[in-house]
């Protein structure tokens, strides 16, 4: 990367394979007959949007952060909703782990420390399972998806001619847990 490039980023929770397995059968059994589901792959819980940045800027990202003294925690996915102007239909939780909570608030404060936005509205844990949904999905109460987190990570996104495609390219433990 050219010193004046940019890269679009994100901190993100990445789900583990039996969980994104989970997420990918529960989207592809969705009785709904609009909207594009996520490619499995690209499945994940958004923390902080970072947006298109300079090298400098992620290098002071990198620089300055530090792994809060969070334990890993267990995420109950147990809650749809649906979101009428972006018209997207996701998966959260009824009740938020303060973890993750911290772990956002952290990665905020990280943020400011290096001159960049942090979006001011009230953070809800969600993960997105289809875009472009016309309308309120009443899909049947199953089991919550149980994820046992233990890591977040710092997410590249690049928008390809066969799509949007995410890369992993950092990952940090919890404290905690094994590496
Ligand atoms: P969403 O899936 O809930 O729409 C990468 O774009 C990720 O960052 C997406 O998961 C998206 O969340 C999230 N995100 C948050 N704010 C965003 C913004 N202003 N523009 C694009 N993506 C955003």
């Amino acid at each position: 990367m050219s010193s004046n490039e940019t890269e679009r980023l994100f901190f993100a929770l990445w789900p583990n394979d039996e969980v994104r397995k989970h997420l990918a059968r529960l989207n592809r059994e969705m009785p709904v007959s609009s909207g594009k589901p996520v490619k499995p792959d690209n499945l994940h819980i958004t923390l902080q949007f970072i947006g298109s940045v300079s090298a400098d800027k992620k290098q002071c990202l990198l620089d300055n952060l530090q792994v809060p003294p969070i334990p890993p925690f267990s995420l109950s996915l147990d809650r749809l909703g649906y979101w009428a102007r972006p018209r997207v239909l996701w998966i959260g939780c009824e009740q938020a782990p303060l973890g993750l909570l911290q772990l956002v608030a952290h990665l905020g404060t990280l943020m400011k420390q290096c001159d960049l936005p942090v979006d001011p509205r009230p953070y809800h844990v969600h993960l997105t399972l289809r875009r472009k949904v016309k309308q309120q999905v009443l899909a049947p109460p199953e089991d919550s998806i149980l994820w046992p987190v233990d890591a977040f990570v710092l997410v590249k996104s690049e928008t390809l001619p066969e799509g949007v495609h995410y890369s992993v390219l950092h990952q940090w433990p919890f404290a905690g847990a094994p590496s």
